[in-house]
């Protein structure tokens, strides 16, 4: 973001303020509290927030620094009871889920009472099959409520779900299974995606040819299209789902039992296995839940992200659900049938708080106004983002466009590893600043400091690090402790680092400039360069490979990626050679944007790859390379210049 452009301030507007959870006033107060004494802070939210079979002993241990934090430390509690049943006394005929299918036409709800009796059962089937506290359930399911019920399922007898987003590859699935040891999957035969149909099943069946630990897959049956099932392994969920028994007591677990994992890529090495513990997790997101959305009894909430992401773990089923909401669930895609598609979904269903990803925003925003302006979206109240920084330009067309000028926006910053927002305008306290994630959350101490960790003030950038403990933070890479602290904590001891750079503003406002890392956000998605390096260099051509982001008016990055082949080998067969193999290895979602072959890449003596040059050779800025003194062959960087050119004009060339 340049902080050279003026930027308009938005107040919250006056309908608004009439019903917010909490004023400008309530938040400062509230926010020293939490700072100064998090330990009452959060003692009071867990009470609020949380039902517990039996209290927590000691409401914190440990630290940032000694990397041994934990919370409500001997408490007992259910993620699943808080999300169902404790509810059921008066919300038994309440709507829990809308499931709008990727057809119009198809369409379903779920009350309470149904999702509770349909997860019983379901939670009985995996006992039925072996499956009990601590063990590790993988779940690669399209967006359909038994993605939901399989979650609660495992939550409610203590074993670990890990989601697998069902655009990765079987490769990539394999790998997720196998580092988290599953010992079953859940699938369907086939998810639907804007009318196209996904084999999820085969992809299944090729992930776990070499995963000996999975001894049984249940299967959804969604679209109906044939598949091999495996008779001594496979079955399908509906029959299992038959005589089963209906009555499943939710198991007392400790506070600090691991809930889930979910994989997320890093700056180098396979995807990360981030696991969250019960107690933290649900106390922190049911909390952030309420005030960041503004959340009131009987509002109707859509989250567009899947539930293969963090996102949708914290903010489409666990907090909305932990606060007796009513949550959309979408299986679908927001340009099938036509681009009208999400506002259509908010009139049909009155949706009044809606959260999506700038990637979605932008997208929607480039077919024109016609679209949305066919629809009333009279019902919204509050609109939300996340994932990307948000530009300026594109935050007004949400406000003045989608919103009608009425509905503020919650800018949310947070990471898989968070667990929950832990910066964001509150919607009845912050006056608002197009592109700005603005405050940060109870609970949370940000800092901007240099590559010394020292803190940096007045507008200028560095790294943003979080100084004190919360309850929604991971509590480990699963497996890997050793990868846990050198990632986070090594380079700043003490404080926790985020991998993103920002800046803080005159009144406080923080700005996030992006990942200062080797990760990268394609239309939201977290991709780790090295993950996609790793698969190009299985192609038997390739000797050498580094891949950049690059800005991208709608993905909002692209990758880029710079390969030296054996021979000089290059061609367009070439590339869509490494295009369908990074597909294969990784999934769709890291698509190739561009390939340059070239003779060489520019190396430091010590022979490491020195990316600033690529990033800005690929953006064509060929000015201000800083400094290329310590190249191994200085020359090499000329030669990428004219290779970059070259090629930059022959695609103009093409497009005249
Ligand atoms: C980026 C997504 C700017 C950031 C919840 C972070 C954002 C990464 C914002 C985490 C935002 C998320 N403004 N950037 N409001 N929200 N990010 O783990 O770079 O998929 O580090 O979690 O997304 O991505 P993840």
């Amino acid at each position: 973001m340049n902080k050279n452009i003026k930027i308009k301030s938005y107040k919250i507007p006056p309908d608004f303020l009439k019903h917010s959870n909490i004023n400008l006033k309530q938040y400062k107060t509230l926010y020293r509290q939490s700072i100064k004494k998090p330990g009452h802070f959060w003692a009071t939210q867990a009470k609020k927030f949380i039902s517990w079979f039996s209290p927590w002993k000691k409401i914190s241990t440990g630290s940032l620094k000694k990397l041994n934090m934990r919370w409500f430390v001997g408490g007992k509690l259910n993620a699943c009871y808080n999300c169902v049943d404790r509810h059921l006394e008066t919300r038994t005929n309440q709507i829990a889920i809308i499931w709008q299918g990727d057809n119009p036409n198809d369409s379903k709800t779920i009350t309470y009472g149904e999702l509770y009796d349909k997860i019983c059962r379901f939670a009985n089937v995996l006992k039925d099959h072996g499956i009990k506290k601590g063990d590790r359930v993988c779940i690669y399911l399209p967006m359909i409520p038994e993605i939901i019920i399989s979650m609660l399922a495992c939550a409610r007898i203590g074993a670990i779900h890990s989601v697998v987003f069902g655009g990765f590859s079987p490769e990539s699935l394999k790998t997720r299974i196998l580092d988290a040891e599953c010992r079953l999957v859940i699938t369907a035969d086939e998810s639907i995606r804007g009318g196209k149909y996904i084999p999820l099943k085969k992809n299944v069946d090729i992930a776990i040819k070499k995963c000996p630990k999975v001894h049984k897959v249940i299967v959804v049956k969604r679209t109906g299209n044939p598949i091999t099932m495996h008779r001594k392994r496979d079955i399908w969920y509906h029959e299992a789902m038959m005589g089963v028994d209906a009555k499943c007591p939710p198991k007392k677990m400790d506070a600090n039992d691991p809930l889930f994992i979910l994989y997320t890529s890093g700056s180098t090495g396979n995807p990360k296995g981030v696991l969250h513990t019960i107690a933290g997790y649900m106390v922190y997101v049911t909390m952030s839940f309420k005030y960041i959305f503004d959340f009131h009894d009987g509002d109707i909430y859509w989250c567009t992200a899947d539930l293969g992401w963090i996102t949708g773990h914290s903010y489409l089923l666990y907090g909305p659900l932990a606060n007796g909401g009513t949550t959309l669930l979408f299986e679908g895609v927001p340009n099938y049938p036509n681009f009208s598609r999400y506002w259509e979904i908010i009139d049909k269903y009155k949706v009044n708080i809606f959260y999506t990803a700038p990637t979605a925003i932008r997208a929607l925003r480039h077919e024109g106004d016609k679209w949305v302006n066919k629809t009333s979206r009279k019902s919204l109240k509050l609109l939300g983002t996340v994932g990307e920084p948000i530009n300026p330009d594109v935050w007004e067309w949400y406000y003045n466009v989608v919103g009608n000028a009425k509905c503020p926006i919650v800018d949310t910053w947070w990471q898989t590893e968070t667990g929950g927002i832990l910066i964001s305008p509150l919607p009845g306290a912050t006056p608002l600043k197009p592109g700005s994630a603005a405050w940060p959350f109870f609970g949370i101490v940000p800092e901007i400091v240099n590559d010394k960790g020292k803190v940096i003030k007045n507008n200028n950038p560095g790294r943003l690090v979080i100084k004190q403990s919360w309850p929604g933070f991971m509590k480990t890479i699963y497996g890997d402790r050793k990868r846990f602290v050198d990632t986070y904590f090594k380079e700043v001891p003490g404080r926790y680092l985020t991998g993103d750079g920002a800046y803080r503003d005159k009144d406080g406002y923080i700005w996030i400039t992006g990942r200062e890392d080797d990760v990268i956000k394609v239309s939201g998605h977290r991709i780790g360069t090295g993950e996609i390096e790793s698969a190009l260099l299985t192609v038997q051509q390739v000797s050498e490979a580094a891949v950049v982001a690059i800005p991208h008016e709608v993905k909002g990055q692209a990758i880029f990626a710079y390969v030296v082949t054996k021979s000089g080998a290059k061609s367009d067969a070439l590339k869509k050679r490494l295009n369908a193999q990074v597909h294969r290895v990784i999934g769709p979602i890291a698509n190739l944007e561009y390939v340059q072959f070239v003779k060489a890449l520019p190396k430091t003596r010590s022979g490491k790859i020195m990316r600033r040059i690529l990033r800005k050779i690929a953006s064509s800025e060929f000015d201000d390379l800083g400094d290329t003194s310590t190249l191994a062959d200085p020359s090499v960087v000329d030669t990428l210049i004219a290779e970059r050119k070259k090629v930059s004009n022959e695609a103009k060339g093409r497009r005249q």
